[in-house]
């Protein structure tokens, strides 16, 4: 039994958790990070934070599986984000730890300097979203699910476009938003920009 529902502050951790066990294309990245939180800080926590009605959360018996989150307005999000979110961030991450692997490297570069998402995709697609489910969600059709609810969402707030960004290593992930409507927009090599307009 799987219930979508809205997101609670104290499902901070379960956003923290899914994002690093589903981080590496798909599957469980723990191993590549010497500090677990560092993935989750850019691609899932923020939008608990900052943007929590915007996320929408798949739970079952054993607890919360999976997420939607994204926001309506991309730049907006950004510079929201540079007041609410990045400072104590960089604060906390300011000082290089031995302890670091490649990975935390690079997503502590990610915290100093954040992605910007490119303005022409942008500007068509202004929202973006990520979606992560834990492994025994997913095949049920639940990503369906909670993607058309935030579409609906979005549809519903005169959205006129959605974008995000894949790994190209992730063929599934890339299959399931090829399947629901996305198409690629920009191909770097190692990752795919895809939009949807509503
Ligand atoms: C990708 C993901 C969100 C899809 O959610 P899901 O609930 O498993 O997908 P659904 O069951 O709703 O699938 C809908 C359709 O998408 C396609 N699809 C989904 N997963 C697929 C996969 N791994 N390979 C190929 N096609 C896939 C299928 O066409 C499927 O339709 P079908 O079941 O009739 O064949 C989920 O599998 C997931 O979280 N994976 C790990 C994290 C991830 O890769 N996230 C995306 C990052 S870009």
């Amino acid at each position: 039994m799987v219930i979508l529902r809205a997101y609670r502050p104290d499902d901070l951790d379960a956003l923290y958790d899914i994002c690093l066990t589903t981080a590496d294309a798909g599957k469980d990245a723990s191993a590549d990070y010497s500090d677990p939180q560092l993935v989750g800080h850019i691609y899932a926590a923020p939008y608990g934070v900052v943007e929590p009605e915007r996320v929408i959360l798949a739970e079952d018996e054993m607890g919360v599986a999976g997420y939607i989150v994204g926001t309506f307005d991309t730049p907006a999000f950004a510079a929201k984000l540079e007041q609410q979110w990045w400072p104590a961030l960089r604060a906390r991450y300011a000082a290089p730890s031995p302890d670091w692997t490649a990975a935390d490297r690079q997503r502590v570069a990610g915290i100093k300097a954040p992605e910007v998402h490119p303005a022409d995709l942008v500007a068509t697609y202004p929202a973006h979203i990520h979606m992560n489910l834990r492994a025994r969600l997913r095949g049920q059709g639940v990503g369906t699910q909670l993607l058309q609810r935030w579409v609906a969402e979005a549809r519903a707030a005169g959205v006129p476009g959605i974008h995000l960004g894949a790994s190209t290593a992730n063929t599934g992930g890339v299959a399931f938003w090829t399947r629901s409507g996305f198409g690629p927009l920009i191909d770097t090599g190692r990752s795919v920009w895809m939009g949807m307009t509503l």
